[in-house]
């Protein structure tokens, strides 16, 4: 759990998915138990549940995600999402810049996202709670929890060193194997 260090305390990791990650879970068994959702894929059910169930389905989905995409060590983008970042943004560190403003300005609870569009382009995204960008058709490639819970511990009310450090611990061979 300390992995990620100094960028996410062990504490704040170890709460985020022994609690909060768990939680979900717990709860999504218990909701979809002698429901149609039971044998579902979990995207199925974010596509398909309403209300409490597509609740807890999509903060799993989000956060299983957002695990997957760290990394303990810094890299930096190459090959495909270099050359899409570049297109569309110009320069990677204006791509930084946007991204690391949508964080820091989505307001409340949700999730910052890079994604692929249905025309093959990335975009911005900004979501609440627990929205998840599969909804609209769009297919995440890089993503920020910025709930509270992801950072306060270490950060306090800090957002935008949080999302600073988010830059050291992207997983960006991941980014382009889901790109292409
Ligand atoms: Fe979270």
């Amino acid at each position: 759990m300390t992995s990620l260090v100094p960028y996410i305390d062990a504490r704040t990791v170890e709460i985020h998915y022994t609690k909060h990650h768990q939680w979900y879970v717990d709860k999504l068994n218990w909701l979809i138990k002698w429901t149609e959702f039971e044998n579902m894929w979990l995207e199925d059910i974010v596509l398909k549940a309403n209300w409490v169930i597509f609740n807890n389905a999509a903060q799993i989905w989000n956060h299983t995600f957002y695990r997957d995409g760290l990394i303990p060590w810094w890299t930096v983008p190459s090959g495909n999402i270099l050359e899409k970042i570049n297109a569309k943004f110009w320069s990677f560190d204006v791509f930084k810049e946007n991204l690391t403003n949508s964080a820091v300005w989505n307001f409340g609870s949700g999730w910052t996202w890079l994604v692929k569009n249905q025309i093959w382009d990335i975009e911005i995204l900004n979501t609440s709670n627990a929205d998840c960008p599969i909804t609209k058709w769009l297919i995440p490639l890089l993503t920020v929890d910025v709930r509270e819970h992801a950072y306060y511990l270490n950060y306090q009310n800090r957002r935008i060193e949080y999302v600073n450090n988010r830059w050291n611990i992207v997983n960006w061979d991941s980014v382009n194997e889901i790109l292409w």
